[in-house]
C-alpha cells in the first residue's frame, strides 16, 4: 500500500498538481516544507523589525502612512505563511519557538541594521525586489496552501518594490546630500541582497531534492542571476552606481557577469553573527512575552465560549 501511496505522490509532483494537506506525503517532503514555510514565515514578522523602526522617524504624514500600511503586510504575510505551515501538522506555538531557541532560521538580510532614512526604500527596492524574484515562481510550488498564499504575499510584494523605488527616486531629484544618502545605502544592501537567494547551487545542500519535488521552481544562482539582470537597469533609472566592478553585460551568455557575494559573511550572519542577529531575536521574545496576556484571554474566551456551547 506504501508503494501505491508513494507512486501517487510521485504522479501528482511528474503531472505539476498539487498536494493538498490531507493527501499522503513522504515524511522528507513534509519536512522540507516545514523548515521552507517556517523559515519564510520567520521572516516576514522578523523583517517588520528593521522597517519598523523608521515608523516614527518618517519624514512625513505621507510617507508613515505608506510605511505602516507596508509593515503591516509583512505581519500579514508572515500569518498566511504560519497558517499554511500548520496544515503540515506543526503549531504555530511549536514554530514560534523554534524561531525564538534559534532551531529554526530566518532570512540573513534582516540581521543588517537601518541606519538612515534611504534604507527604507532601499530595502524596498533591492530586499523587496529579491523576495519578488524568489517568490513569484513559488506561486508555483508544489504544496497547495504555500503556493496560493504566495499569491496574494507577491501581489503585496509588488507594491513594496515600487514604494520603495518611487522614495528613492524622490530622494535622487532632491539634494546632493539625499542622492549621497541613496548611494550609502544602496553600496550597503546590494551584497546582502545578493545573500538573499542562499549558497551558490554547488553549496546548497537542499536545492536539487527541493526541486526534484517541485518545492522550489528555481536554482538560488538562476534567481540571483535573475536579480541582477532585472536590477542594472532600474539602476541606471535611478542614477545610483551598484557597488561591483565586474558588473558587466556578457553579450554571448545574454546576461550580465557580476561578483559573488562575501560568502563567509554570509555563514557568519546565518550562523547567529550578523550585526543584528541577538537584537532581532531579543526583541522577537520581550514581544511575545509582552503578548501573552492576549493570548490567555483569547484561551479562556474560547474556553468559555465551548462550556456555553
Ligand atoms: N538566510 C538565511 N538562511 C539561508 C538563506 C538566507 N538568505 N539562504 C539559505 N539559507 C539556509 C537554508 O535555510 C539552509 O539551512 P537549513 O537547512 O538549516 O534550513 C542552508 O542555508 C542551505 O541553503 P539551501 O540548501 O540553498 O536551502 P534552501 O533550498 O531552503 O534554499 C531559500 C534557501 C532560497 C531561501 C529557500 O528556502 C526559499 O526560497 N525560501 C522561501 C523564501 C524566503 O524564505 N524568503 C524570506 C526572505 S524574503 C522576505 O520575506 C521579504
Amino acid at each position: 500500500a506504501d508503494d501505491e501511496l508513494l507512486a501517487q505522490f510521485e504522479q501528482t509532483i511528474a503531472h505539476n498538481d498539487r498536494i493538498e494537506p490531507r493527501d499522503w506525503m513522504p515524511e522528507r517532503y513534509r519536512r522540507t516544507l516545514v523548515r521552507q514555510v517556517a523559515q519564510h514565515a520567520h521572516s516576514e514578522i522578523i523583517g517588520m523589525q528593521p522597517e519598523g523602526s523608521w515608523i516614527t522617524r518618517a519624514p512625513s504624514l505621507r510617507r508613515k502612512a505608506i510605511l505602516l500600511a507596508k509593515v503591516q503586510d509583512e505581519a500579514g504575510h508572515g500569518l498566511y505563511l504560519y497558517s499554511a505551515c500548520e496544515t503540515l501538522g506543526v503549531s504555530r506555538a511549536e514554530l514560534t519557538d523554534l524561531l525564538l531557541t534559534g532551531r529554526q532560521k530566518y532570512s540573513s538580510i534582516f540581521n543588517y541594521p537601518t541606519l538612515t532614512y534611504a534604507d527604507v526604500g532601499t530595502i524596498g527596492w533591492l530586499v523587496d525586489g529579491a523576495a519578488i524574484c524568489n517568490q513569484v515562481p513559488l506561486c508555483r510550488t508544489s504544496y497547495g496552501p504555500y503556493g496560493r498564499a504566495m499569491i496574494r504575499i507577491c501581489k503585496e510584494e509588488s507594491f513594496h518594490q515600487r514604494q520603495g523605488y518611487e522614495l528613492l527616486m524622490t530622494m535622487m531629484r532632491g539634494t546632493d546630500e539625499q542622492r549621497a544618502m541613496v548611494q550609502e545605502s544602496v553600496d550597503r544592501f546590494w551584497w546582502p541582497a545578493l545573500m538573499m537567494f542562499g549558497p551558490p547551487d554547488d553549496q546548497s545542500p537542499n536545492t536539487a531534492q527541493s526541486m526534484a519535488w517541485g518545492i522550489k521552481r528555481d536554482t538560488n544562482d538562476d534567481l540571483r542571476q535573475k536579480m541582477v539582470d532585472m536590477t542594472v537597469p532600474q539602476a541606471e533609472a535611478l542614477g545610483v552606481t551598484l557597488p561591483d566592478p565586474a558588473l558587466q553585460w556578457n553579450e554571448e551568455r545574454g546576461h550580465y557577469d557580476f561578483s559573488q557575494p562575501d560568502w563567509d559573511e554570509f555563514a557568519d550572519v546565518i550562523g547567529g553573527n550578523g550585526p543584528c542577529n541577538v537584537q532581532r531575536i531579543a526583541h522577537r521574545r520581550r514581544a511575545h512575552d509582552d503578548g501573552a496576556w492576549v493570548r490567555e484571554a483569547a484561551t479562556a474566551f474560547a474556553e468559555r465560549e465551548e462550556e456555553h456551547a
